[in-house]
Formats: structure tokens, C-alpha cells, sequence
């Protein structure tokens, strides 16, 4: 069987059905936005170089706040300068056309699939975005919109300026960026997670775009769509955990996502189109 024909049986045994689809930072790395692990996302502080799991932590936030602080401004003012790529265009198309059928569920905290026009509603960012800050202290809940915006050069330090604004105002402590940390715990009020586990448990097709599997929460999606023999559409240039689980119940397709997303979407469109005439007649 040819991966385009599996592809055709796949999007029939998924027509009226929910369709989560499941994104990582490749699908962002064509909007130019580099992702974690590779060698641009070492970071100076001092003499010393880390990496994003030793910053990206409550426990490197308690001792060195601003140096955190100045890491996520960088990221952010990346984020910012990248527009959406086709790729997100395609998952916009999808939901139009799904509608409720539609679930999102993101690692990337660069906020492009609410940018592209994805809903909030049925958009579960699962680590976070750098849109938005809340207190580090937690004396209220809610999410601030980020402070500061504009381009924030590498290795930059705050000023007096940038430390006032990114003080809670109702009680004066450091605000934080609403990310994950890697020493924290997802939950639902904040990232989604029953939410996310949920939409994969009565979904008929898990979609997966650019991810290395190197999270709990996406793994724990990959292996319940698994297990319930729902079928893995996964979008990576590279084989990984995911195109593994899709050997047995659906397809690698090996690409980028912003050349693979639109002909994926235009074969939904297809299968749906062929379905209205086939009730027609
Ligand atoms: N299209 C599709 N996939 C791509 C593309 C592309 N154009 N370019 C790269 N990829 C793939 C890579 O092959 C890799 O498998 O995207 C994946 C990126 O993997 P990671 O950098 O590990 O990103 P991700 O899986 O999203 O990381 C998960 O871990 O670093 C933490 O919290 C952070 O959200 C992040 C999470």
C-alpha cells in the first residue's frame, strides 16, 4: 500500500470524527524561529554557557531572575519578528473546515497558531506562551499580557525600566513568563493537560507536526492514540518516537511541514467534498 493511498483510507476512516492535531517547534522553524535543542539555543550567562533545560526552570528563576528574564525577551523578540508560515495557514484551513471535529494542541509558546488565526477555544497551549506573564508569587491567577515588546538583542540586561515593568503590581513581586518550566508540572487550569488527554481519547486521527517526542505529555498522546489503534499521521523531515507509533496504524510522512500541512489539508478537503457527493447521489 503507498503512503498516498494509506493517507486516502486514513482520512475515510476519520470522516465525522475528531481530529487532534499535535504541534512541536518544527513547525515553527520555518517562520525562522530556532528550536531548543539545536546549537543556537545555547545561551551565555557570565563565563559559563547553558543550556535551555538548566534556565528554563523555577529553581535558575529564585537565583537568577533577571538573567531568566533576559533569556525570554530574547526568545520573544524572535517569536515576534516571525510571521506565521504555510504550515500554520494549513491548521487554520483545518479548523474551518473540521470545525468542532478540531482540536490543537501545542508545545510551542511562540503564540504563531493564535497569530495564523487558530481559535483560543480549541487551541490547548500546552507549555505556555510568551505572550503573556502571571506573578511568580501567585497573589492573583490571571495572565498579564508580556510588558515589553520590540527587539531585545542577545545577552542584553535589564534596565530599571524593564524590572518595574516586570513587577506584579498588585503585590510587587517579580512577575514570570507564562511558560512551563522543565522542574514543573503540567495541570489543567494553566496548560490543558486532561484537556489535551481528553481530545486524544475520542479522537479517530492524531496528526503530529514537528516534534521530537522529548516531553511527557505529547508521548503520553502518541501511546494512548496507539493503544486505542487510532490512526498517526506524522510530519517531521526525521524519523522519531511518533513515526515509530504511526509504523503500526498510520504514516510517516517525511517533509517539512509548510510543504506537507497544505496538501494534507487540500486531501481533507478532497475526502469531504467526494463524501458530500456521494450523499448527494
Ligand atoms: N517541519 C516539520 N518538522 C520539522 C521541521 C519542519 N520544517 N524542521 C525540524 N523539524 C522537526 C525536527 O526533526 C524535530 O523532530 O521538529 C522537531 C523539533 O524537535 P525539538 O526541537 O525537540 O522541539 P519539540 O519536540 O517541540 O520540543 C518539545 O521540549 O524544549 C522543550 O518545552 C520545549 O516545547 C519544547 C519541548
Amino acid at each position: 500500500m503507498t503512503a498516498a493511498s494509506k493517507l486516502q483510507a486514513i482520512l475515510e476512516r476519520a470522516r465525522g470524527a475528531r481530529v487532534v492535531v499535535l504541534t512541536g517547534a518544527g513547525i515553527s522553524a520555518e517562520s525562522g524561529i530556532p528550536t531548543f535543542r539545536g546549537p543556537e539555543g545555547l545561551w551565555t550567562i557570565g563565563s559559563r554557557e547553558y543550556q535551555p533545560q538548566e534556565i528554563a526552570t523555577w529553581g535558575f528563576f529564585e537565583r537568577q531572575p533577571d538573567a531568566v528574564w533576559s533569556w525570554y525577551l530574547y526568545r520573544r523578540s524572535i517569536c515576534q519578528q516571525a510571521q506565521p508560515n504555510a504550515g500554520h495557514r494549513a491548521l487554520v484551513d483545518l479548523e474551518t473546515l473540521l470545525q468542532d471535529r478540531f482540536r490543537l494542541v501545542t508545545q510551542n509558546v511562540d503564540g504563531l497558531h493564535l497569530r495564523a488565526g487558530n481559535s483560543a477555544e480549541r487551541t490547548y497551549s500546552i507549555h505556555g506562551n510568551l505572550d503573556f506573564a502571571r506573578c511568580a508569587a501567585e497573589c492573583v491567577n490571571e495572565l498579564v499580557p508580556m510588558p515589553l515588546h520590540g527587539a531585545w538583542a542577545r545577552g542584553c540586561t535589564l534596565g530599571p525600566r524593564e524590572r518595574e515593568a516586570l513587577h506584579c503590581r498588585h503585590c510587587g513581586s517579580w512577575l514570570r513568563p507564562h511558560v512551563l518550566w522543565f522542574d514543573e508540572t503540567y495541570d489543567e487550569p494553566r496548560y490543558r493537560y486532561e484537556s489535551s488527554i481528553g481530545a486524544v481519547s475520542d479522537a479517530a486521527l492524531l496528526i503530529v507536526v514537528g516534534t521530537s517526542g522529548a516531553t511527557t505529555l505529547p508521548m503520553q498522546m502518541g501511546m494512548i492514540a496507539a493503544n486505542r489503534g487510532v490512526a498517526i499521521i506524522d510530519v517531521n523531515p526525521e524519523t522519531n518516537p511518533f513515526s515509530r507509533l504511526a509504523q503500526a496504524a498510520g504514516v510517516h510522512v517525511a517533509g517539512p511541514a509548510a510543504r506537507v500541512l497544505p496538501e494534507l489539508v487540500r486531501a481533507f478537503r478532497a475526502s469531504a467534498d467526494a463524501d458530500r457527493q456521494r450523499r448527494r447521489s
